[in-house]
């Protein structure tokens, strides 16, 4: 069934007391899917997930300008509203709130805006300046207009595929006492292993294959994560540079929960831990993320 799509915030305020009163009595919970839209498979089980987890399901499609530092990349990004609805409505979702510009920020670019700290300048912040501020400060507002009520479970879903965003969310949620509950979806691949994202459709087929070269070298890393044996890092990244379409950014193994350096050697030294590699690079005009968590003895 189509799911009922809101555009101001009266609306949606509304329609989720109404929501949630034809879900009671009792406890109930809503499930929240912040997305830009642009959907694919990998949005569709945020929403299966919230649907699997929560009596009412409300999915939000907003592209904020603020976490866009260049504003080609803006307009180039790819609207296709009715898409979307229909793909969320086909996952269970009950509700769409899909805001203009002037919902979100009446009164202009906000003054006050969330600092995403010395996170914010590493990796994807190093080659996104301010992404991550403008990230979390949409991310901020929209979790509270969907804020569900005192006595309701609140769920918030968001891709293990942009796990730089995902630890920021966690750390603004801690640091700020919000009171909702951050669900981590595993990243959906194509068959062949190419994380899915809105970027993927501008790739053409010879940079869709070469960009298979990230989701293989992560895979190199694992399985010697796997097999604990020394990562041997170099090894991935020459993987990755042998490939003459894929312009590598960075390539970092790091602390799952933090996404500090490790504090073992995991170059030179039997691998026992756990650690998260993450990778970026530009592929033509397009410019892809992925990462893979790495678990010593994960399948012994
Ligand atoms: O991951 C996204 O699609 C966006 O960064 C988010 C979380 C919806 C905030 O605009």
């Amino acid at each position: 069934m189509s799911p009922r799509v809101v555009t101001t915030a009266t609306e949606l305020r509304a329609a989720i007391v109404n929501l949630l009163a034809a879900a009671g009595p009792g406890e109930t919970s809503l499930g929240l899917v912040p997305t830009m839209g642009a959907l694919h498979a990998g949005h569709a089980a945020l929403a299966r997930t919230a649907r699997e987890e929560n009596d009412v399901v409300v999915a939000t499609i907003f592209v904020n300008p603020l976490q866009f530092g260049d504003p080609s990349d803006l307009d180039r990004y790819p609207r296709t509203l009715d898409d979307d609805v229909e793909l969320l409505g086909r996952h269970g979702v009950d509700l769409v709130f899909a805001p203009s510009r002037e919902e979100i920020y009446p009164a202009g670019d906000p003054l006050v805006r969330l600092s995403a700290g010395r996170l914010g300048e590493k990796y994807e912040g190093e080659f996104r300046p301010g992404h991550f501020d403008g990230m979390l400060t949409v991310v901020a507002k929209l979790l509270h207009l969907g804020w569900p009520a005192a006595d309701a479970r609140y769920r918030a879903y968001f891709g293990q595929k942009d796990a730089q965003q995902l630890a920021l969310i966690r750390r603004m949620v801690q640091d700020l006492n919000f009171a909702v509950d951050i669900r981590a979806v595993p990243t959906v691949r194509s068959a062949e292993g190419l994380a899915l994202s809105s970027r993927n459709r501008f790739l053409s087929p010879e940079e869709a294959e070469a960009a298979l070269v990230l989701s293989r070298s992560l895979r190199l890393l694992q399985e010697r994560a796997e097999r604990r044996e020394p990562l041997d890092v170099d090894s991935a990244v020459a993987l990755v540079r042998s490939q003459p379409l894929v312009n590598l950014e960075y390539f970092e193994v790091v602390d799952p929960a933090t996404l500090e350096p490790l504090a073992f050697n995991c170059r030179e030294t039997p691998f026992t831990g756990e650690a998260l590699a993450l990778v970026a690079a530009r592929v033509g005009s397009v410019r892809l993320i992925d990462n893979q968590p790495l678990e010593a003895g994960l399948h012994n």
